[in-house]
C-alpha cells in the first residue's frame, strides 16, 4: 500500500490546524472522506438528482439503479445471503433502535436481555427502552481488568430466558475485539438472538455474516469512510420479516386504505419516507474504497500502528491505559488517563499542535464507571495514520505531562 498515495485522496488531510500540519486522531468518532466519496455525492446532485423508485422518468430511474445497487454492494460486503436482509438507516443507532423497537412484541414475560459493560449507549439505551416497557431484565457481561467481556460469565447469564443477546464486535474505547463468533454459538444452544453492533469493526475488520452467523448486525456510514446520515442494519431475512416497521408512512407500505395498512417485505418495509439517496450513492463509494485497499492491507497497516502507539504509549510516565496492553485482538484504539491530568485539557493542548483527540466518556459511562472513572482521552487511528504523526502524538503527550508537572 502506497500510503503517501493513499492520503492524498483525502483532501482535508492537506489542512493546518493552529499553525501545525493536522493529525487526525479522532477516527473512532468520524473518518475522513477520500475525493472518490465527495465527488460521488456530487455527481448525484449536479447530474442525476431526483427521488428514487417513485418515478418513471429518467433521472428517477438512474438515482433508483444507483442507490439500489449500493445495496448488492453492502450484501458483497458483509456476504449476506439476499440484498433484502440490508436495511439502510440513518446510522448504526437507528439500526439498533430499529432492532430494539422492532423485537417489542416478540418478547415475552420473564424474557431477558444481555449486553456487556463495554457498550455504546447507542446499544444500551434502546434495550433499557425495550425493557421498560416489555417488564424484562437487562444483565451485563463483566469486563475483566483488560477490558474483554467475561465469557465463564456470558455462559452462566445464558438461559433459555435471554431473548437477545447485544454486543459491540469491538470496543470504541478499549479497541476490544468481542469473539463473536463464540458468543453465537453459546447463544444458539438457548435459541437467543444475536445482535452486534460492528460501528467500530467495519472500517478496519473483513466482516462475514455468514461465518459470524449473527442475526443482526448495525454499522455506519460515517465511520467507514463515507458520510454521515446513513447507516445499514443487517438483518436475517426470516428474522426482519418478524420484525415491526420502525417508520410509517410512504414506501413502507403494501396497501392502505381508510381503515388499516399492510406493509411490504423487508427492506421496504423499514425504509419508510424518502431516503438520504446522496448517502447511499456515497456509501457505495466508501465501500469501493475500502475494496480496492483490501483488508488483508488494511489490517496489515493498522497492526503495525498498533503495535508502534502502544510500545510509545505505555513509555509516557503517568499514562494508564483503559484496556488491554497487549496487540491480541484489538483495534487501533487507545484510551488513557495521563497523570491526573483531565482528559479534556490533554485533548486542548493536543489540539494547539494540530493533533485531533476525543476526551470524555466516549457515550460509554458504564464502562468508565468500571475503571472508576468519569472521563479518559482517546486517540483512534485510521487507514490514512502514519508513524510518524504517532511521533507528533506522543511529543505532544510528554510535553503535555511536563506542563502539568511544572
Ligand atoms: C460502538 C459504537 N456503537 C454505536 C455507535 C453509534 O454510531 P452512530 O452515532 O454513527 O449512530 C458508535 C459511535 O461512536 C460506536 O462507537
Amino acid at each position: 500500500m502506497n500510503l503517501h498515495k493513499l492520503r492524498k485522496e483525502f483532501p482535508i488531510l492537506h489542512r493546518k490546524i493552529n499553525g501545525r500540519p493536522l493529525v487526525y486522531f479522532d477516527n473512532a468518532s468520524t473518518t475522513q472522506k477520500p475525493r472518490s466519496v465527495i465527488n460521488a455525492m456530487s455527481a448525484y446532485y449536479s447530474r442525476y438528482n431526483a427521488n428514487i423508485h417513485r418515478g418513471i422518468h429518467t433521472l428517477s430511474q438512474e438515482a433508483t439503479t444507483a442507490f439500489e445497487q449500493v445495496r448488492d454492494e453492502v450484501k458483497t460486503f458483509l456476504n449476506a445471503r439476499a440484498r433484502e436482509e440490508i436495511v439502510f438507516t440513518s446510522g448504526a443507532t437507528e439500526s439498533l433502535n430499529l432492532v430494539a423497537a422492532g423485537l417489542e412484541k416478540l418478547m415475552k414475560r420473564g424474557s431477558e436481555i444481555i449486553l456487556t459493560e463495554a457498550e455504546h449507549h447507542s446499544n444500551i439505551v434502546p434495550w433499557q427502552i425495550l425493557a421498560q416497557k416489555t417488564k424484562t431484565r437487562i444483565k451485563y457481561i463483566p469486563l475483566t481488568s483488560q477490558g474483554r467481556p467475561d465469557f465463564g460469565t456470558y455462559r452462566r447469564l445464558l438461559s433459555k430466558k435471554t431473548a437477545a443477546v447485544s454486543v459491540s464486535h469491538a470496543s470504541n474505547v478499549t479497541g476490544v475485539i468481542a469473539p463473536i463468533k463464540k458468543i453465537v454459538r453459546a447463544a444458539r444452544k438457548t435459541g437467543t438472538l444475536v445482535v452486534v453492533d460492528a460501528a467500530q469493526s467495519a472500517a478496519h475488520l473483513k466482516i462475514d455474516v455468514q461465518n459470524l452467523d449473527c442475526d443482526f448486525l448495525a454499522f455506519s456510514g460515517h465511520k467507514i469512510y463515507g458520510p454521515t446520515g446513513i447507516g445499514v442494519l443487517y438483518g436475517k431475512k426470516h428474522l426482519l420479516a418478524r420484525l415491526a416497521p420502525f417508520k410509517y408512512g410512504g414506501h413502507m407500505i403494501a396497501k392502505v386504505t381508510k381503515e388499516k395498512t399492510s406493509y411490504a417485505t423487508p427492506p421496504e418495509k423499514f425504509e419508510g419516507g424518502t431516503m438520504p439517496i446522496a448517502e447511499v450513492i456515497g456509501l457505495g463509494a466508501a465501500l469501493e474504497f475500502l475494496e480496492r485497499i483490501g483488508f488483508a492491507q488494511i489490517t496489515r497497516h493498522e497492526q503495525a500502528l498498533t503495535r508502534y502507539a502502544l510500545k510509545k504509549l505505555l513509555a509516557i510516565p503517568g499514562l494508564k491505559l483503559l484496556g488491554p496492553t497487549s496487540t491480541d485482538s484489538r483495534l487501533p484504539i487507545f484510551s488513557f488517563t495521563l497523570s491526573g491530568i483531565p482528559a479534556h485539557d490533554i485533548a486542548s493542548i493536543l489540539d494547539s499542535f494540530g493533533v485531533q483527540v476525543r476526551s470524555g466518556h466516549h457515550c460509554a459511562q458504564i464502562l468508565h464507571t468500571k475503571f472508576h472513572l468519569e472521563a479518559s482521552t482517546r486517540i483512534s487511528l485510521g487507514i490514512y495514520n502514519t508513524k510518524s504523526e504517532i511521533d507528533s502524538a506522543i511529543k505532544s503527550l510528554r510535553k503535555t505531562h511536563e506542563l502539568f508537572r511544572n
